[in-house]
């Protein structure tokens, strides 16, 4: 990179395995509004939470290089816990622009919980990583954590973009199930430890009732941005772009709720 930094109208690149990463985007937007943004979603992918290691690290590690090699970002974000907890240090190693991962809030929970029970929320591949075990070691080793895999609230929030209804039944049963492992009357604090969850959290915040607060990475993530980006100049000459790894019909659906995040131009990839 020279000393001028990047062209102005070089983008960032948002990426996710579907609308997950908008969440990341909105507090992008407040912080960096003049921030040119690419958003990259591989709905051919998704459910990533679903996948083996392999399959997600290879996935995300090759489209990541492909994506890179031809939009020429001057950063990548992974806006996806799954994608990051897994394949993040593979990805720093083959790109040379700097990678802004996503992972769980565990941090921020163990320092905002009074009862010293955090719920955590994410995928199935979340939550098994060495990853989140690390961070609970590190930072609320001294508090309960119970983790649980909560597949269907990523099918509710693309529903949300979609502009469906969200099936209250499938935000009830998420809730009773993390209730109902052995402490989880005493949660206080619930991680949404996947980008898709904030999407529909007044659901799920209805659901718990009053006195559980929840915490996500999405500022935390943009600040980095602003972080390694502080400095560079940016301009937004035209509308930003959503990319889809599966493109057609499905992706009409979408239209408008991308439009709400900005994105007016779709295409795939
Ligand atoms: N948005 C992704 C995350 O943060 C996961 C959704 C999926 O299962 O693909 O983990």
């Amino acid at each position: 990179m020279n000393t001028d930094g990047p062209d102005p109208s070089t983008p960032i690149l948002l990426f996710d395995s579907g609308v997950g990463g908008l969440t990341v985007l909105a507090e992008l937007r407040r912080i960096l509004p003049d921030a040119p943004v690419i958003y990259a979603a591989d709905n051919a992918g998704l459910p990533y939470g679903e996948k083996s290691e392999a399959q997600i690290a290879a996935r995300v590690a090759g489209l990541l290089g492909r994506m890179t090699e031809r939009l020429h970002p001057r950063l990548a974000c992974i806006a996806c816990n799954t994608a990051s907890t897994i394949a993040l240090d593979a990805v720093r190693e083959v790109l040379e622009i700097p990678i802004v991962g996503t992972v769980p809030a565990i941090k921020p929970a163990a320092a905002m919980t009074r009862s010293g029970v955090i719920g955590l929320l994410g995928t199935e591949a979340t939550i098994r990583q060495g990853y989140v075990d690390r961070l609970e070691a590190r930072f609320a080793s001294d508090k309960t954590l119970l983790r649980l895999a909560a597949p269907e609230l990523v099918a509710a929030a693309e529903a949300r973009l979609r502009g469906e209804r969200v099936d209250e039944a499938v935000i009830e049963r998420t809730v009773a199930a993390l209730r109902a492992m052995p402490g989880g009357e005493e949660i206080d604090t619930v991680v949404l430890a996947c980008t898709h969850f904030p999407l529909v959290e007044p659901e799920l915040a209805a659901a718990f009732g009053p006195g559980v607060q929840f915490v996500h990475g999405a500022e935390g993530i943009a600040r980095r941005i602003a972080s390694l980006t502080e400095g560079q100049k940016f301009r937004r000459d035209r509308e930003d772009l959503a990319l889809f790894t599966r493109d057609g019909e499905t992706i009409e659906a979408y239209r408008d709720g991308l439009a709400s995040y900005g994105l007016t131009r779709i295409e795939g990839f």
